[in-house]
């Protein structure tokens, strides 16, 4: 049964495990053989249970370090302004860098952060979500590392809020509303 608010799982705990154990290996697949360090970026606070998982599933040498940008605010549509909250504590010149993210929906947050990070030379810079909404798109984004599609619907949990909320949901279900 979904929590209140949620209409429908979208991924089970199985279904995320299956797509992160999987993205664990592409992206090992991928810096095995590179003689850069590497930083995992993640980006808060949608990607904080993501990005525990993932890393768990990356065997290669790695630091991580957490950026926060402010976008939606407590709406459900982006603006496409984006304010740097709280900046990296690490250099990434000359690093190779992962970015991971929760969700890419219209693109318009990532694409900035993606141009502002790309100007502090790194040797180069990937990017993983778990899931991408391409129906939304409208700033470009080129997605490295992609969990899942999905439908033009909002979700919560594993990380994904609505109003700060279901973050601690251990599945992904589709935010219908309080009174459903
Ligand atoms: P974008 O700039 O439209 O790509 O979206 C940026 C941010 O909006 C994402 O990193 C999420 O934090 C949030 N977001 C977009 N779609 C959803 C959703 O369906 N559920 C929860 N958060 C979302
Ligand atoms: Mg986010």
């Amino acid at each position: 049964m979904p929590e209140q608010g949620l209409n429908a799982v979208l991924l089970s705990k199985e279904q995320i495990a299956g797509i992160v154990t999987r993205l664990g290996r592409e992206i090992t697949e991928c810096y095995r053989d590179s003689d850069k360090e590497l930083v995992v970026i993640g980006l808060l606070r949608g990607s904080f249970i993501f990005m525990a998982d993932l890393v768990r599933e990356i065997r290669c040498p790695m630091i991580t370090d957490f950026m926060t940008i402010s976008s939606y605010g407590n709406e459900t549509i982006s603006s496409g302004d984006v304010k740097v909250v709280m900046d990296l504590d690490e250099s990434i010149a000359d690093r190779d860098v992962l970015m991971v993210e929760d969700i890419i929906d219209t693109g318009n947050t990532f694409s900035k952060v993606v141009h502002m990070l790309e100007g502090r030379s790194p040797a180069s810079l990937r990017i993983c979500t778990l899931l991408n909404k391409p129906s939304r798109r409208k700033a470009e984004v080129n997605i490295d590392f992609c969990g899942i599609d999905i439908p033009d619907e909002f979700v919560c949990g594993y990380g994904l809020d609505h109003i700060q909320k279901y973050r601690n949901v251990p599945y992904i279900g589709i935010y219908c509303g309080p009174e459903n």
